[in-house]
C-alpha cells in the first residue's frame, strides 16, 4: 500500500506535520520532487525539526528514508542537515538512501540562480537555493546526476571549485546511493509514503508560471520522481490550509488587502506563524481560495484533503472563502493561467460565521464547533472531495483522521 501526500496550494501547507502523523504506519517514506528550497517542520512533544532535503519520516527510529529521482540535492545542505539531525539524537545513518538518478545542485548553481532572479525584470523571489539552475542543467542535458560523481566520470569536465566541493563528498554519498527505483520495486508490498514538496501551485505545468518552482510539485511527479508506474499509485492526499499562503511573487488573488481586510493579515501571521521555514521571509496571506483547491483537486486526482491550520481561524468572528474570481465583469469559476486575469481578478467571498472556541485540543470531527464543521462540509462539497484529515495544531497529536489512510478502499 502506498500513499503520495501533496500540498494542494503554494507550499507549506504543512506537508512535513501530515507526513509526520503518517508516516508511523510507513516503512519507507519517500521525496520525489524538489531540493534545499523546501522547508517541512515537524512537531513532536517538545521538538521542531525543519527539514529540508530529508524526507519527514526520518524522525521515527526504525523508517528508511528515500531522496528519489525527481529531486535536486546539495550535498553541503543535505550534510548539514544530517548533522543537525543527529545532535537532536535522531540516529540516521543505515536508514537514508540516495537515488544514483538525482540532480546535484552545484555551489555555482547558487549565485547564478540568485544573479538571475536580481536580474529578472520580474522576479520570482526564489529561495536562492539554485533549484532552478539545477533542474535547467537536467533539462538542456548538462546536469550532473549522483551516479556521475560516484563513478568520478564527470569530475574532470567540472571547473576546479565544483570538483573540490564534490570530492569532499564523494565516499559519504557513495555508501548512501542505489537505484532506489528497484528497491522500491522489491519493497512494493510495504508501506510507502511518498512525499511531495512545493504545492500544486508552484508545479511548472500546474502552477502560476513563471511564479513557480522548478520540480514536479503535483502527484504526477510522484511516479515520474520516484520511478513507479503511475498505475501503482493507491491513494493521493492533497494537504491544504484553511486560508491562503505565498511566499515570494507572483499571483494571489485572494492575498488580504489592508483596504478590505485591514490587519486579517498580520493577525493569521501571527497567529499561524506565517514565516518561510528555508528563508524566513514572511509569507503572503490570504483567504481559502476554493477555485484554486478545487483545481487542484481535479488536476491531481485528490482522494483525501488534509486540513491544516484549523485553529487559526478560532478567534475570528467570522472568514471568508472565494468561490469564484471576477474579472472585467465576468465571473470566472475556472483557474485561469492568465496572469494578467489572476492579478486583476477579484475574489468573489462568501462569509461564515467563526467558532470562536479554541480546537487544539479536538481529537474527534464530532468535538469540534459546529460552525467548524459546516466551513470542512463546505468545502468537501464545493471541491468534491473528502476532508479525511484535520490538524487543528501544530504538534503531532493535533491531528484528527476521519478514515483509515492505510487501507484500500
Ligand atoms: P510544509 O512545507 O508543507 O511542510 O509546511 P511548513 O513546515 O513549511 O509550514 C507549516 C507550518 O505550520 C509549520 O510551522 C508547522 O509547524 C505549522 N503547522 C502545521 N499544521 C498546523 C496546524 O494545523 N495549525 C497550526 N497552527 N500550525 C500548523
Ligand atoms: P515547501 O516544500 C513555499 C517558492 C519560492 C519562490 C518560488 C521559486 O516547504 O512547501 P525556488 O527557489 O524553488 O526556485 O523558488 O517557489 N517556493 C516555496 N514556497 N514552500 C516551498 O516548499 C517552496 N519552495 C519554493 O518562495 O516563490
Ligand atoms: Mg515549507
Amino acid at each position: 500500500m502506498n500513499l503520495v501526500v501533496i500540498g494542494a496550494q503554494w507550499g507549506d501547507e504543512g506537508k512535513g506535520k501530515i507526513v509526520d502523523y503518517l508516516a508511523r504506519e510507513a516503512d519507507i517514506v519517500v521525496r520525489y520532487s524538489g531540493g534545499a528550497n523546501a522547508g517541512h517542520t515537524v512537531v513532536t512533544d517538545d521538538t521542531t525539526y525543519k527539514l529540508h532535503l530529508v524526507p519527514s519520516g526520518i524522525i521515527y527510529p526504525d523508517k528508511i528514508v528515500v531522496l528519489g529521482i525527481g529531486m535536486v540535492i546539495d550535498p553541503e545542505a543535505l550534510f548539514n542537515e544530517l548533522n543537525m539531525l543527529e545532535k537532536m539524537d535522531v540516529r540516521w545513518k543505515g536508514r537514508v538512501l540516495i537515488s544514483d538518478r538525482a540532480h546535484i545542485t552545484l555551489p555555482q548553481y547558487k549565485k547564478i540562480d540568485m544573479e538571475m532572479d536580481a536580474k529578472r525584470k520580474r522576479p520570482i523571489g526564489t529561495t536562492g537555493r539554485g533549484i532552478g539552475v539545477t533542474y535547467a542543467m537536467k533539462a538542456q542535458r548538462d546536469g550532473v546526476r549522483v551516479v556521475d560523481v560516484l563513478d568520478r566520470s564527470l569530475l574532470k569536465e567540472l571547473n576546479h571549485e565544483d570538483s573540490s566541493f564534490i570530492s569532499g563528498y564523494i565516499d559519504r554519498i557513495s555508501e548512501m546511493t542505489i537505484d532506489t527505483s528497484s528497491y522500491l520495486f522489491k519493497n512494493m508490498q510495504k508501506n510507502i509514503l511518498f512525499e511531495g514538496a512545493q504545492g500544486v501551485l508552484l508545479d511548472p505545468d500546474l502552477g502560476t508560471y513563471p511564479y513557480v518552482s522548478s520540480g514536479y510539485s503535483s502527484a504526477a511527479g510522484a511516479s515520474q520522481g520516484s520511478g513507479i508506474g503511475p498505475k501503482s499509485i493507491d491513494r493521493i492526499i492533497g494537504v491544504c490550509k484553511a486560508y491562503s499562503t505565498r511566499v515570494g511573487n507572483g499571483p494571489f488573488p485572494t492575498e488580504f488587502k489592508k483596504e478590505r481586510d485591514g490587519q486579517l493579515e498580520e493577525k493569521i501571521r501571527e497567529k499561524g506563524r506565517e514565516y518561510g521555514v528555508t528563508t524566513g521571509r514572511p509569507r503572503r496571506c490570504g483567504y481559502l481560495d476554493m477555485v484554486a483547491l478545487r483545481y487542484a483537486c481535479r488536476t491531481n486526482c485528490i482522494d483525501s484533503l488534509a486540513l491544516t491550520h484549523l485553529d487559526v481561524y478560532d478567534e475570528m468572528d467570522e472568514l471568508k472563502a472565494c468561490v469564484a474570481y471576477e474579472y472585467q465583469g465576468k465571473k470566472v469559476e475556472e483557474f485561469p493561467a492568465s496572469l494578467e486575469v489572476l492579478n486583476k481578478a477579484t475574489p468573489v467571498l462568501i462569509t461564515f460565521k467563526g467558532w470562536k472556541t479554541a480546537i487544539g485540543s479536538c481529537r474527534s470531527f464530532d468535538e469540534l464547533p459546529r460552525k467548524a464543521r459546516k466551513y470542512i462540509e463546505f468545502i468537501e462539497e464545493f471541491t468534491g472531495t473528502p476532508v479525511d484529515i484535520i490538524s487543528v495544531g501544530y504538534e503531532r497529536k493535533q491531528t484528527i483522521l476521519r478514515r483509515e489512510m492505510w487501507i484500500k478502499y
